[in-house]
């Protein structure tokens, strides 16, 4: 065990893992889904079959993955998933064709013209679109373009392609697969009010200009001590009035957003269930029509990112790393529909 030996007050007897969360909420419950786990951890399988029919892969269709040579493309990996939905009735939801991060290096290399460039930038997105067409029911177009100050954020796209490069994605994607929801995905929005404003500003610019976004991705990478409270509330109040899907897109709760020596306990297991569930009934607010749904980043704590990418103790997620519901989990659940 990562923690120490104390352990949070025993999660209340009426906390069963059944029925799932799914069957209780009115929108979907998704997660951000480990293949290898999925194909070779039994445990990971069946609490994920049982408690969510909603799948974002957490990696395997990034740009890296998906178009590891400008003149190849590989979805044998991808596919795999894109069967174990179908044949699980979980709806797949597309993570993520334009990104910053996770670029092969051909692609991080790639020299040409302008129009070159867009070609290259074209291809990529409708071939992929194209691919999971009729098996996607949306894609994170583009993720995190923004920095925390509002402007854009520096990337091969922005460099090559100039900011016409956002409006550009989502009309190749919908050219391709004019059935998919087409998503914006963005952190940190309700920790930063110039970062929000200018989410807001282009997603409401794209949308009077007739591009095709039908939504919008808030990743709630969060914790404990922030964003508070009324900020969250906030922020999905705020940029709901854009009228266009919401999707809670990653959502974890760090108990550890200071990287201190700590030990999980029972304060800090109810303080992360208090934080949830004011995400949740803020999100509950919101009109069902744009309840797109609500993703966590992972399965259990074993495989949240945080821990390895802080270097941290942490414990963010609905189950703990055995794989056993958490007082989160009861709260959350307590709060559906
Ligand atoms: O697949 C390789 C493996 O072959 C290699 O041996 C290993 C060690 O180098 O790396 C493996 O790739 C790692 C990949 O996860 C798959 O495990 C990358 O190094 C690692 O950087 C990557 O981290 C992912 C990160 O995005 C970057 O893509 C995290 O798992 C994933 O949780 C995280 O998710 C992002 C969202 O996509 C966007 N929003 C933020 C969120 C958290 O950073």
């Amino acid at each position: 065990m990562l923690f120490g030996s104390c352990q949070p007050e025993a999660v209340s007897d009426d906390c069963s893992v059944v029925p799932g969360l799914y069957n209780m909420a009115s929108f979907p419950i998704g997660v951000a889904v480990d293949l290898v786990e999925l194909e070779n951890n039994q445990a990971y399988e069946a609490l994920l079959d049982q408690q969510f029919n909603q799948l974002t892969p957490e990696n395997i269709f990034k740009a890296d993955a998906l178009h590891p040579g400008q003149n190849q493309f590989n979805f044998l990996v991808a596919d795999r998933l894109v069967a174990y939905a179908e044949q699980e009735n979980k709806s797949l939801h597309g993570h993520t064709l334009i990104w910053h991060q996770q670029l092969p290096q051909w692609m991080e290399g790639f020299s040409g013209t302008r129009s070159e460039w867009e070609a290259m930038f074209k291809d990529h997105i409708q071939t992929i679109c194209s691919h999971f067409k009729g098996k996607v029911r949306a894609w994170d177009v583009v993720n995190e373009v923004f920095n925390e100050d509002g402007s854009l954020r520096q990337n091969i796209w922005l460099e090559h392609l100039g900011p016409s490069y956002i409006e550009k994605a989502f009309r190749y994607a919908h050219a391709a697969d004019p059935e998919a929801l087409l998503f914006i995905n963005d952190y940190n929005l309700a920790l930063s009010s110039k970062k929000q404003e200018a989410f807001y500003k282009l997603v409401d610019d794209l949308r009077k200009r007739g591009v095709p976004i039908h939504g919008i991705g808030l990743q709630m990478h969060i914790s404990i001590a922030f964003p508070s409270d009324d900020a969250l509330g906030s922020c999905i109040e705020e940029l709901a009035k854009l009228g266009l899907a919401i999707h809670l897109s990653e959502v974890d709760i760090s108990i550890n957003p200071y990287n201190r020596n700590i030990t999980y306990n029972t304060d800090l297991a109810n303080r992360q269930a208090r934080k949830l569930a004011y995400l949740l009934q803020a999100y509950q607010r919101l009109p069902e029509a744009q309840q797109y749904g609500i993703t966590f980043w992972g399965l259990s704590d074993l495989e949240s990112w945080i821990p390895s990418y802080f270097g941290r103790n942490d414990a963010p997620l609905l189950f703990d790393r055995d794989y056993q519901v958490k007082p989160v989990y009861c709260q959350f659940k307590k709060l559906l529909p």
